[in-house]
């Protein structure tokens, strides 16, 4: 295998080390991150995210990947983690890489046959323009972004801008894997990214571009409640006025998880 240079090596570990500062891990105290490198040298950081319910869980790797696409980016050439992949990881980082890899030999980091490019910045996912007039243009600006969507296997677009306290409006989209499992909404996929930049949710926009009655799955409520109970939610509905809601009202009684913190003796 053409292995790039040790440098790179520890630079891209180094950057996935720094990045699991940002991990919300209440429940393991384990915090890990991943990045991914873009063709032009680009890359962009996930972290864990752990939910009160175990089970939705966002890996880092998963996080990492949907915040590149809803940039708009799915050139990945490389992805690292500090640790070696798990084999759910490796199957992940095949289809991100969108053909073979290969692995360093203590399995922390994965290329495509390409040199890589030399690492450069990191990526800023903020959307760049005005701050919406209004909820129409914000909703409009979901639409716009839903575009991004990695929609292959349902054709049903979802996308969010998420405002948050310092001013930036973040994009969600939802991504799909052939692995129904791991596929991540639009509005945990915004949620992933804001985590991983240290950025807190003050607004959400949101579109089902197909769907004038949609709404935010089962999942995401729960995510959504357990970060941003109160978050005011712009929701599409076509032609007609927008509606308003909050995580909190979507999923009343939910799980909070309190009770789960406590270490285990
Ligand atoms: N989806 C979202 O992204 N957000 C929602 O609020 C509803 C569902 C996605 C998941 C999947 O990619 C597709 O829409 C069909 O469920």
């Amino acid at each position: 295998m053409n292995r790039p240079a040790d440098a790179v090596l520890r630079t891209l570990r180094a950057h996935a080390e720094a990045a699991a500062a940002r991990a919300h891990v209440p429940y393991t105290q384990t915090p890990e991150g991943a990045l991914l490198l873009l063709s032009d040298g680009t890359y962009v950081p996930g972290v864990r995210v752990e939910s009160a319910t175990f089970s939705l869980l966002i890996p880092p790797l998963l996080g990492a990947l949907t915040t590149a696409t809803a940039a708009g980016r799915r050139d990945v050439v490389a992805a690292v983690m500090p640790r070696p992949l798990t084999a759910d990881e490796a199957l992940l980082v095949r289809q991100a890489l969108d053909g073979p890899f290969d692995a360093t030999a203590d399995g922390t980091a994965l290329r495509t046959t390409a040199a890589l490019p030399p690492v450069g910045e990191r990526l800023d996912p903020r959307l760049p323009g005005a701050p919406p007039a209004d909820d129409a243009a914000g909703l409009r600006w979901a639409r716009e972004v839903a575009e991004r969507a990695h929609v292959p296997d349902s054709n049903f677009p979802v996308g969010c801008v998420l405002e948050t306290t310092d001013g930036a409006f973040l994009p969600g989209v939802n991504v799909e894997h052939p692995d129904w499992a791991r596929i991540l909404c639009a509005e945990r996929t915004v949620l992933s990214t804001a985590l991983t930049y240290g950025l807190t949710p003050k607004r959400l926009y949101l579109t089902c571009l197909r769907d004038d009655n949609g709404s935010p799955c089962g999942a995401c409520r729960q995510l959504l409640v357990e970060h941003a109970p109160g978050l005011p939610v712009v929701m599409d509905r076509g032609a007609a006025p927008p509606e308003h809601t909050t995580p909190g009202q979507l999923l009343p009684g939910a799980f909070s998880g309190d009770a789960l913190t406590t270490p285990l003796a």
